[in-house]
Parts: C-alpha cells; sequence; structure tokens
C-alpha cells in the first residue's frame, strides 16, 4: 500500500461507475452529456440520493425539496453573516457548513450552499442578502441571489451543467473523507464539513482558481512555452492537468468544454486557454512520457466558472455542494466501520503518549470525553504533518 491507498478497495458502490483507463464515467448508467441534456442538477441529484435520502426520488421532488432548504438556510443567516462576513470566501463557506445543526436533512444541507455563498459574495460588495426565489432551480436562484438579478438562460444553463457534471466522482479525497467520518456515526453535516476541508487543497477542488492564475500569468501566446518550461523546471504542477484516476482524458473536461462552447465562439479565453492546454500536454508528455497527464475536469471548471462571471476565489466553494459527500456518507458499506488501514510505525510519537495520559486523569465522564477529543486533535494535527500537509512546510 502506498501513501494514496492505491489499489486498495476501499468501497462496492452502486454509484458512478468509474474506469480511469477507459475514460468510463456513469452515473447510474448514463454518460455525462445525458446526464447533462436529460436530469441537470436537481435530476442528476435524485438520481444519486436514490436509495440513500428517500426512495421515488424524482427531479421535481428535488426541486422542490432544494427550494424549502434554501428557505431555511434564508431564515438563518443572520447568525451567521455577521460572524462570516469580511472572512475569505473560503473560511466563510468552512464556517456555513459548521454551522449547520446536526440533524439537518440532505436537502437543508445542500441547500445551505447556494443561499450561504451568495450572501458572502454580496457582504463583499456590501450588499444585503437576496431572498431565495422557491420557482427557480439552484444554478438560476443561486445567481439571481448573486446579482439580484435574474440571470441569462444561457448562463444559468451553463451552471446548470457544471454542478451536473461535478456531481460525483468516486472515492475522491474528499468523498472518501465524507464517508470515513459518517462511519464514526457523526452527523451528515459533520461529514459533509469535512469533506469540504479535504477539497479545498489545490491539488483538489482547489485548483480551478490557480488555473486562472496560471493563465493570467502566461499573458500571451508567445509567453506559453517559456513559461511552462520554466514552470517545470522548478519543479511546480501544472494546474487543471494530471488526476489520480482518470489516466486517459477525462470525459467530464469534454463535456464542460462542449457547454461552454454553448456560450459562444468568443466567450471568456477559450482560444488562448486551448492553446495552453495543447502545449501543456505536450510539455507534460515530454517530461513524462511513461505517464499519460491530461487535462483534468478543474481546467474547464475554471473557464466556465470565469465565463458566467462568478470570482475565483469561490470556486472551491461551490465544489463544497454536498449531494455526493452526503450520498458517499450514506453509501452502506463503510457505515459503523470506521476504516482503520494499517500503517507502519517508524517512530513513537510523543502525542500518542499525550492521549494515553490525558485520558488516564481522573475526570468526570463529560470532561474526559472532551479532553481526549481535544488530545486527539493534536494526535490528528500531528499526523497531517507527517502527511506532509501544508504546515509541514511552514512550521
Ligand atoms: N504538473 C506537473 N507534473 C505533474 C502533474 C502536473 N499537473 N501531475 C503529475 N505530475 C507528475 C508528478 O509530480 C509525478 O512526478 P514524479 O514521478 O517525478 O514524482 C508524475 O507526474 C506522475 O504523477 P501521477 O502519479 O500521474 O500523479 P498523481 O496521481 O501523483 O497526482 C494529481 C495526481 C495530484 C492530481 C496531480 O496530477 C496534480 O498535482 N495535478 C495538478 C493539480 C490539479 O489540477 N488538481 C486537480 C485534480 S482534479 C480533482 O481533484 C477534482
Amino acid at each position: 500500500m502506498d501513501g494514496g491507498l492505491e489499489g486498495v478497495v476501499a468501497a462496492e458502490t452502486v454509484l458512478t461507475d468509474i474506469d480511469g483507463a477507459t475514460g468510463t464515467w456513469l452515473l447510474r448508467g448514463h454518460p455525462p452529456g445525458e446526464v447533462i441534456a436529460a436530469y441537470g442538477y436537481e435530476g442528476a441529484t435524485a438520481l444519486l440520493w436514490e436509495g440513500f435520502a428517500r426512495s421515488g426520488l424524482t427531479r421535481a421532488a428535488i426541486v422542490e425539496a432544494f427550494a424549502a432548504g434554501r428557505a431555511t438556510a434564508f431564515a438563518r443567516l443572520p447568525g451567521w453573516l455577521s460572524m462570516a462576513r469580511g472572512r475569505p470566501i473560503g473560511e466563510g463557506v468552512r464556517s456555513l457548513l459548521a454551522a449547520l445543526p446536526d440533524d439537518s436533512t440532505p436537502a437543508e444541507i445542500a441547500a445551505a450552499l447556494p443561499v450561504g455563498i451568495a450572501a458572502l459574495l454580496r457582504a463583499e460588495r456590501g450588499a444585503e442578502p437576496v431572498p431565495p426565489d422557491p420557482r427557480l432551480a439552484t444554478a438560476a436562484d443561486f445567481l439571481r441571489m448573486t446579482t439580484g438579478t435574474l440571470a441569462a438562460p444561457p448562463l444559468a444553463r451553463a451552471l446548470d451543467a457544471y454542478l451536473t457534471v461535478v456531481i460525483d466522482n468516486g472515492l475522491a479525497a474528499s468523498t472518501f473523507a465524507a464517508r470515513v467520518i459518517a462511519s464514526t456515526r457523526a452527523s451528515l453535516a459533520s461529514a459533509v464539513l469535512g469533506g469540504y476541508c479535504a477539497l479545498t487543497g489545490p491539488l483538489h477542488g482547489g485548483a480551478p482558481g490557480p488555473v486562472l492564475d496560471m493563465l493570467d500569468a502566461i499573458g500571451s501566446v508567445d509567453n506559453i512555452d517559456p513559461w511552462l518550461e520554466r514552470a517545470l523546471d522548478s519543479g511546480a504542477r501544472l494546474m487543471g492537468f494530471g488526476h489520480r484516476v482518470w489516466r486517459g482524458r477525462d470525459p467530464r473536461a469534454d463535456a464542460l468544454k462542449a457547454t461552454l462552447l454553448r456560450l459562444g465562439p468568443k466567450v471568456g479565453r477559450i482560444g488562448f486557454a486551448e492553446e495552453v492546454e495543447r502545449r501543456a500536454i505536450a510539455a507534460l508528455h515530454h517530461r513524462k512520457p511513461e505517464r499519460v497527464l491530461e487535462t483534468n475536469v478543474e481546467f474547464y471548471t475554471a473557464l466556465l466558472l470565469e465565463a458566467v462571471g462568478l470570482p475565483r476565489g469561490l470556486y472551491a466553494g461551490l465544489r463544497a455542494r454536498a449531494e455526493r459527500r452526503l450520498a458517499r456518507a450514506c453509501d452502506g458499506a463503510a457505515k459503523d466501520r470506521p476504516p482503520h488501514p494499517p500503517r507502519r510505525t517508524l517512530h513513537r510519537s510523543r502525542a500518542e503518549g499525550g492521549v494515553r495520559l490525558a485520558t488516564s486523569l481522573a475526570l468526570n465522564s463529560r470532561a474526559r470525553n472532551q479532553t481526549e477529543v481535544a488530545a486527539r486533535g493534536q494526535n490528528t494535527l500531528l499526523l497531517a504533518l507527517q502527511n506532509g500537509g501544508p504546515h509541514a512546510r511552514g512550521a
């Protein structure tokens, strides 16, 4: 077993069928283009949640449940927003999920995100939140709550396509994290919060913002090759390329590209981006001929969300959408079987001794529980540092 659990079968699932070698992505049997055209975000959520959140789910039922969830989230806004206002958007989303009650339903968790993120974006401009409209689907209502006016239908359709096509991608780091948390019988809100935290790193769902930073830094066609060579010489990763599972082309990247092109040939910086893409794949192939390093979903995610008019600081937050983590968290096998993969101890850690010491103190059970949780928090932090988390470099 290597550090990334490569080759370890961690779950059996009836959800998305993903084969990175053949480029297969089937959401309960449906390929990405079909899910976008025939189901949309709410219909895809119904497919994903069927048998987990409820049975007999339909697109209309999810539209209705999400509308009710947005109303609940809007009613709760004042308590949370005063604390989150003024913080970077990613931190705001983390606090939004942390503020959810433990007994929140799946629809309430999923619907809190568009309401909270729109309110955060408006707060950045000094504007008051706009109440949700229950007649609209999530993508259109999110854009309306963000700008205060109804979005042009092609933009709402493009955002809907994005939300639909990234709805599930198997046991990615964030969904795996959510599943681990749910397996201890922690609340769904806790599982989604943990999954979101795993998502935010730039090697995972945090990649789209840096994709745009990269396009900005390259600036012109003349600078593409020199910039890419310098970046690769310095050991940097090219954002939007490579994937833990997709060893060829990720079909979702192509579905998003097709969606982007439907917005019009002049939209955003598609021509320039395509040239960067072509040359980046060639440069990666030159450096790693034994490895297929292709465009991943985050490259066209970045371009699509930019074209829809959303700020780049928000992209990981948008991916925080709860529906995939909820389905994965509920997806049978891991429930009640918290994973405990074997590890080889290289040296004895002081924090482990600390946990034992803290739990052996004569405390009442409530204080003992909290002390143990705090001590184990230290242990978890230490393991994260050992695994090369970002703080390892900064400490
Ligand atoms: N740029 C430069 N080099 C790369 C890249 C890249 N984008 N991707 C992989 N490599 C290199 C690796 O450093 C490794 O080099 P080494 O053998 O000298 O150590 C080699 O190629 C082989 O790597 P893989 O095994 O194919 O990649 P791995 O599975 O380790 O990593 C990952 C996958 C983390 C996604 C990586 O490709 C990467 O960092 N990409 C850039 C960030 C990104 O776009 N993330 C979003 C992914 S999509 C998602 O998570 C939703």
